[in-house]
């Protein structure tokens, strides 16, 4: 099938490509030119695990195609995922401006043939039926389209596994015509994985989307709940979660406790999800709490710094991990930055390093060094703070460590050492619940 996917970014990307890998004829469009030179030079703008090398095998096999010019793509093609970024407002709405705007584009694009506009981008429920109106506002009056949801559940770092075996796949449509392109479209992957198809109502699609995230964020706050509790009382919160999560009902996944969530999706789509509730006048409390407990897990764990060193004021701390989780160059929400700028507030001086997202902190972060290892980062470091759990950092030699730190204290936020290996070594440790 010819597909057209509009806004080129982690979603867009992945999705191309993956659609490419099963056989379809793709062209992905974006509009900015720094990220279209890199797409067309056979580059992968992001770091994604697996990605530059599918991107170029499906390239040189002529299905994978990089674009700015969105007309001909709509005229071209059967099929058109919406891709774009939703960021959140102020006031926590999801700004829907670019799905708008893509929408007019489409709608300006539209010939005589049947589209099917796909809505991939995470967007609260009813948006397709704005989606519809506004195509319909602006397209010629013969126009024959069908909007429809499709959402996207993959993690970054993961991004292409995901995509190739998904958990399952929801497809919300009103029509069934949409439905068969829809299942034709998705048709290899279904039969290569026997992924469960889930076909809705599209407002029901809307709704899964912002409710798995919700769900999946609620569990990561009710870990950092029951740190908390363990932290008060001397108990172990890894022992606890595991136990907790061995019963199937509830499952051992994101049940680790930390620095709390972050990322360009949990914190934009609860909030978008809590304005929802607002708009529909339910009660909003439940959300809230979420959000409180992650805001609380950072701060948390920045007191306990500041607690421990007293006076930050002119201290070397080295923090190892700015992205928002390992695997990815993404620094969106990343709980690092937050850290990091309350310790230089503090007065701290702060050398850092990431495998991947030193090159994006360089436009979120001032008066900060780069090291180049994460061994030149705790070299005379007063205390350690791990912010992201790479693998990197789980397997750096502790008697090492001890021996280049000026004091040997490490703040581990993401709980990848063990504490009684930490006392037997002699650095003073702290992690999150234990
Ligand atoms: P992104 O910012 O990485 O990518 C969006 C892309 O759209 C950018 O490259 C931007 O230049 C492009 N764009 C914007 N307006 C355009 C236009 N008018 N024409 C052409 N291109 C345009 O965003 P993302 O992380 O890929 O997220 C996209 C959507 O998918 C969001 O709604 C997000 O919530 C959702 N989502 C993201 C993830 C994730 O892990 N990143 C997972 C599931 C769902
Ligand atoms: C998340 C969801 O997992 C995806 O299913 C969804 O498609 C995506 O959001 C989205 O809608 O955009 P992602 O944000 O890439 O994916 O990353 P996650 O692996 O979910 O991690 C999010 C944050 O939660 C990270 O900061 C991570 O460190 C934190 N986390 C995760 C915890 O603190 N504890 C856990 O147990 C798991």
């Amino acid at each position: 099938m010819k597909i057209g996917i509009i806004g080129t970014g982690y979603v867009g990307l992945t999705t191309g490509t993956c659609l490419a890998e099963l056989g379809h004829d793709v062209t992905c469009v974006d509009n900015d030119p720094k990220k279209l030179e890199k797409l067309q030079a056979g580059k992968s703008p992001i770091f994604e695990p697996g990605l530059e090398e599918l991107m170029a095998k499906n390239s040189q096999a002529g299905r994978l195609t990089f674009t700015a010019d969105i007309k001909p793509v709509i005229a071209a093609s059967e099929v058109i995922f919406i891709c774009v970024n939703t960021p959140p407002k102020k006031d926590g709405h999801a700004d829907l401006k670019y799905v708008e705007h893509v929408a007019r584009e489409i709608a300006e694009g539209i010939n005589g043939e049947y589209k099917v506009i796909v809505d991939k981008s995470t967007v609260p429920v009813k948006t397709a039926e704005k989606v519809y109106e506004t195509i319909k506002r602006y397209s010629r009056p013969d126009a024959q389209f069908d909007v429809v949801s499709n959402p996207e559940f993959l993690k970054e770092g993961t991004a292409v596994q995901d995509t190739l075996e998904p958990d399952r796949i929801v497809i919300g449509v009103d029509s069934k015509r949409a439905e068969a392109v829809m299942l034709a479209c998705y048709q290899p992957l279904i039969d290569k994985t026997h992924a469960p198809v889930k076909i809705t109502s599209v407002k029901s699609a809307e709704l899964i989307k912002h409710g798995a995230n919700t769900f999946l964020a609620t569990k990561i706050s009710f870990a950092n709940l029951i740190a908390q509790t363990c932290e008060a009382v001397g108990a172990d919160a890894l022992e606890v979660l595991e136990a907790i999560g061995l019963d199937e009902r509830i499952g051992s996944q994101f049940l680790k406790p930390g620095i709390g969530f972050g990322g360009s999706c949990f914190p934009k789509d609860i909030a978008a999800y809590k304005k929802t509730l607002e708009v529909l006048d339910l009660n909003p409390d439940f959300i809230e709490a979420i959000e409180a407990l992650n805001e609380e897990a950072r701060n948390r764990f920045i007191h306990k710094i500041e607690k421990e060193l007293w006076v930050l004021d002119g201290k070397r701390i080295a923090v190892l991990g700015l992205t928002f989780k390992p695997n990815t160059d993404d620094i969106r929400n990343a709980p690092a930055l937050t850290i990091i700028k309350k310790l230089q507030l503090d007065g701290a001086k702060i050398i850092t390093y990431d495998p991947q997202g030193m090159g994006n902190a360089q436009q979120e972060l001032s008066d900060i060094e780069y090291a180049t290892d994460p061994y030149d980062a705790i070299k005379s470091a007063e205390a350690l703070v791990i912010c992201t759990e790479w693998d990197e950092f789980k397997k750096l030699d502790l008697d090492k460590i001890k021996s280049l730190m000026a004091t040997p204290i490490i703040f581990d936020g993401r709980n990848i050492f063990n504490p009684k290996q930490m006392a037997e070594k002699g650095i003073k440790y702290f992690g999150v619940g234990r």
